[in-house]
């Protein structure tokens, strides 16, 4: 088991990794939690773990129910929250309850933002159950929903009490979501540490085989990685935050381009994080070996690192970003090396191009 403490004075929580699901209730119970507990899950991780949780928390002496959400991105909603306020009234919670979020990064945006709001914010706990919300999304506080005409467009920042990590969760992933959770991994070696990518470059096939060991290191230096950004910008307002979106400015126009069907979100960085690394070799602050680790590795990964969307499309995705962030696109590009990293928001219409035509296949 390892420990990642996210220090931010008194919203300061830990991370716990390695952690069994059947031992959750006691470290609940260490929390001081007097209240009624609320699991939100959704119908697919409640059939594999809500019994488990349920009992864990009940052995422990709490009074505890549990309630589902429908499976999938276009549930999170408004409407949802709002029947999950529904479900907090009809389960008398009150300020000294608990909602634990059970699941991946939907269940943890949706259930984080219930929290944060009813009653003006209750304690929560993230249990993360997929790859990318163990290594992303459960980390560093910011909740939320979809607005029908942009993604994660309602929200708060609203830091957990903590977060509890059971790799184990994991063998029941499907391996497309377990690898789409990689790509974050594999961003965070880019972004700041040239020598954990060189680790997960060694153990790729063994974390892919989901060997334990090199799983929950993955998790816990990727947490770490995490932890240390949200501590010096935790509301993103001194622009560190900035650099998680490496890969993301293109990710989220491949995304949006393809009506969020054909790509998972981490599927869609790994082809932004290869369009950058081009760009960068363009502007040379990267050079060919690094663009070809780069590529090798999310290839590895079993990610795609091509596409075969018109780029036509792609760019006016990203003009449409252009008009809402006052006329600049802007791009997290390696500052000479990976582990340093340079925003840049005057990169040529014509360079993205070239960058995502090599990538057309
Ligand atoms: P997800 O929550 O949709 O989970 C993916 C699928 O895996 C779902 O069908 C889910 O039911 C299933 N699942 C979950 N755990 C499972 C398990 N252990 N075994 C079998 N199936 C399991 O997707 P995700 O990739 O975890 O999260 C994506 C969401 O996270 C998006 O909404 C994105 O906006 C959000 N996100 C938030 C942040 C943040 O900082 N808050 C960061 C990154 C992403
Ligand atoms: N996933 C981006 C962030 O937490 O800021």
């Amino acid at each position: 088991m390892k420990t990642v403490e996210l220090k931010l004075g008194v919203r300061t929580y830990p991370i716990y990794i390695g952690v069994s699901l059947t031992h959750i209730g006691d470290y609940i119970k260490e929390k001081n939690i007097t209240g009624k507990v609320l699991i939100i899950t959704n119908t697919t991780v409640n059939k594999l773990y809500g019994d488990m949780v349920m009992d864990s928390i009940n052995r422990s002496g709490f009074e505890v129910s549990i309630t589902k959400i429908a499976d999938g991105e276009e549930f999170k909603t408004l409407d949802t929250v709002n029947t999950l306020y529904q479900v907090c009234i009809d389960s008398r919670l009150d300020r000294n309850s608990l909602i634990v979020a059970l699941g991946g990064g939907v269940v943890g945006d949706i259930a984080g933002f219930v929290a944060a709001t009813f009653m003006r914010g209750i304690p929560f706990v993230q249990v993360p159950t997929t790859l990318l919300s163990q290594v992303d999304s459960s980390v560093g506080g910011k909740v939320g929903v979809n607005h029908p005409e942009s993604k994660n467009m309602i929200g708060a920042f609203y830091q957990p009490m903590m977060v509890y990590i059971d790799i184990s969760t994991l063998k029941t992933l499907p391996e497309r979501e377990f690898n789409s959770g990689l790509a974050e991994a594999i961003k965070y070696g880019i972004i700041r540490d040239r020598k954990y990518f060189t680790v997960l470059e060694r153990d790729m096939m063994k974390i892919k085989a989901l060997n334990i060991e090199r799983v929950e290191y993955t998790v816990w230096r990727s947490c770490q990685i995490k932890k240390w950004v949200v501590e010096l910008d935790e509301k993103e307002t001194t622009g560190l935050r900035e650099i998680l979106n490496y890969g993301h400015t293109i990710g989220h126009a491949i995304e949006a381009a393809t009506n969020y069907k054909t790509y998972l979100h981490g599927e869609a960085v790994s082809i932004g994080m290869v369009c950058v690394g081009k760009i960068a070799k363009e502007l040379k602050l990267l050079n060919q070996m690094w663009t070809h680790r780069i590529e090798r590795i999310l290839a590895r990964a079993d990610l795609p690192v091509t596409h075969k969307i018109p780029v036509n499309k792609i760019i006016d995705k990203l003009i449409l970003d252009k008009k809402v962030l006052n006329g600049k696109v802007r791009f997290v590009l390696t500052d000479g090396r990976p582990g340093k990293t340079i925003i840049k928001d005057d990169i040529p219409e014509e360079l993205i191009k070239k960058a995502l035509e090599e990538q057309k296949v």
